[in-house]
């Protein structure tokens, strides 16, 4: 049995009560002229791998950010496991609740820039939240912090901070912070696209093995067409922020049915 057996199976949260795991309903998202969501209407169930391609400014990191309440939406509705994350009406100030606290913390995040504290320890890093946040004993919080930097490769870097590190080394600290919250729900902002090349392969190492053995939620957004195809069960073609065209990866990558997806698929590989 492998060393992470015990820590994988701390990542499948039960599946039963969330059969649609994330849903947006007629949202829309404007600054000024700027119309970056146009009454999306989006589902991911539970359990499945997602991924979200698209040109530059087409809306993807502004669903990942909704769904991490770092924006709001200015009208529609967006559920994460089965729970009103936001109600937005028109017209109306859309302000944080109560219930988008609870409801987001079932959400984690992993953002092209890494974000860790510089000035903390690695370990110090991981268990920062837990502790503040769930109000886990730091013991607890760090026997878990141990296990997943176990799982992604730097035990021998726990003492070290973000700023001695490599790039896809604080990349993959960033994937043990947001899996020390539990979330069922992991979201993935191109988080290679900030590497040098040779530092992108360990941490998709690590993001396939989360999305092959656990059943966490997972909604990536990626230029990596090739792991993209690997690893979702399904791929969503997203431009001006509606979905163009979504399938299973086989399907979207190698018989594409809009003119749009086909034109993005040959700018990004026109090999
Ligand atoms: N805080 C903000 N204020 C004003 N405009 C914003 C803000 N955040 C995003 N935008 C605009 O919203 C649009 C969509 O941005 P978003 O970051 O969601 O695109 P994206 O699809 O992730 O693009 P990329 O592939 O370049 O990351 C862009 O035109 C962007 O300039
Ligand atoms: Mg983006």
């Amino acid at each position: 049995m492998s060393p992470h057996t015990d820590i994988l199976k701390t990542l499948n949260p039960k599946v039963s009560d969330r059969d649609v795991e994330i849903s947006f309903t007629g949202v829309s998202k404007t600054w000024g002229e700027n119309h970056v969501l146009r009454g999306l209407d989006f589902d991911v169930r539970a359990g499945e791998k997602v991924s979200i391609i698209g040109p530059s400014g087409s809306g993807k990191t502004t669903i990942l950010r909704i769904l991490m309440t770092l924006e709001t939406p200015d009208v529609g509705v967006v559920t994460v496991g089965g729970d009103v994350l936001w109600d937005a009406k028109p017209g109306v100030k859309n302000k944080e609740t109560k219930q988008t606290i609870a409801t987001r913390r079932k959400v984690g995040m992993v953002f092209q820039q890494f974000n860790l504290f510089p000035h903390m320890t690695v370990l110090e890093n991981v268990i920062e939240a837990p502790i503040h946040v769930l109000g886990i004993s730091k013991a607890d919080a760090m026997e878990r912090a141990v296990d997943l930097l176990e799982l992604v490769g730097l035990q021998e870097h726990m003492k070290h901070t973000p700023p001695e590190l490599s790039g896809g080394q604080q990349q993959r600290v960033a994937i043990a912070r947001a899996l020390a919250m539990r979330p069922q729900v992991m979201l993935f902002d191109e988080p290679t696209s900030a590497l040098d090349p040779e530092l992108i392969g360990e941490v998709l190492n690590v993001i396939r093995r989360l999305a092959t053995t656990t059943n966490m939620t997972m909604l990536m957004v990626t230029h990596e067409m090739r792991f993209a195809q690997e690893i979702s069960d399904r791929v969503v073609m997203f431009d001006k922020g509606v979905v163009v065209e979504q399938g299973p990866p086989e399907q979207l990558f190698k018989n594409p049915q809009q003119e749009r997806t086909q034109r993005f698929l040959k700018a990004v590989n026109p090999y």
